[in-house]
């Protein structure tokens, strides 16, 4: 890699337009890991100064969304932190089936949570009665989630029934992958969305998962996204974070806790 050390100027510029589009928190540490997933975007524009590529991210909307793309952290798995699979099947089981169970995989990623919550979901209740949506600011996860498509290592995490019921193991050139099949992924929806704004387009939810991705913003943007995601949960709904956050110092009188990491809105 031959690009020239981002200075603190031009560092300063992108960690303020990061924060104003989608409120991550960059803070000094992440120096040397900026130069290096900026380098393949400015390599493209023929550029090795930082000031240039921040020029061009300005100018065109197209490359802001696909270094905002490059700068989110994407890491997830299938049946990610276990006891929140164990909490929802419970529920589901006890789901009263009036209305059509409504979740969201808020910050979605490549879309195995969401997977993950529909396989709970199609394993008990009928297709007509049960919806997910996952929803990412990154463009990029979102085409890999409406692909279906994984490693055939992803699928370790799977409960065999799971695997059995749900994916279908690639052949010839999808060799070593698998597919989450066409028919169950129909309840399963994928949108691009900032958790900074409001998405009242999505409607009211009985459940939202906001796992893994509280950690990226400081408590004041924290803060905006709960009161914003409050807009899409009806009165006894609930909000699952990972068991790794808290949501300590926020303004939440309406959240009240059942579960380490679980909480229903109340009012
Ligand atoms: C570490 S992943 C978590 C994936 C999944 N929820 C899990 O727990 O496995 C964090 C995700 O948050 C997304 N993200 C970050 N900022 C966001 C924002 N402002 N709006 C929507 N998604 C955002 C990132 O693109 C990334 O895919």
């Amino acid at each position: 890699m031959s690009t020239r050390k981002i200075s603190s100027t031009e560092y300063q510029k992108f960690q303020e337009l990061i924060y104003n589009e989608i409120g991550i928190t960059l803070n000094e540490t992440k120096m040397s890991l900026i130069e290096s997933r900026f380098y393949k975007r400015m390599l493209y524009h023929n550029t090795e100064c930082f000031e240039e590529y921040y020029n061009i991210c300005m100018a065109d909307s197209s490359e802001k969304t696909q270094m905002l793309d490059i700068i989110t952290t994407n890491e997830t798995y299938f049946f990610r932190e276990e006891e929140h699979f164990r909490f929802l099947k419970e529920y589901v089981q006890e789901y009263g089936m009036e209305s059509k169970l409504r979740i969201w995989s808020a910050a979605s990623s490549v879309g195995v949570e969401a997977y993950s919550i529909a396989m709970v979901c199609d394993n008990i209740l009928p297709p007509n009665k049960w919806e997910i949506i996952g929803t990412d600011i990154n463009t990029d996860v979102i085409k890999k989630a409406r692909m279906r498509l994984y490693n055939i290592s992803w699928a370790e995490k799977i409960p065999s029934e799971f695997k059995l019921k749900y994916c279908l193991k690639g052949k010839g050139k999808f060799e070593g992958k698998f597919l989450i099949t066409k028919e169950f992924a129909k309840n399963v929806k994928f949108q691009i969305s900032n958790l900074m704004e409001t998405n009242s387009d999505l409607g009211v939810f009985d459940i939202v998962f906001l796992r893994n991705v509280l950690i990226y913003f400081n408590t004041q943007t924290r803060q905006k996204v709960l009161k914003s995601i409050m807009g899409n949960m009806r009165i006894g709904s609930l909000l699952i974070i990972s068991q790794t956050e808290n949501l300590n110092s926020l303004d939440l009188a309406c959240l009240e806790q059942i579960h380490p990491s679980i909480f229903k809105r109340i009012s």
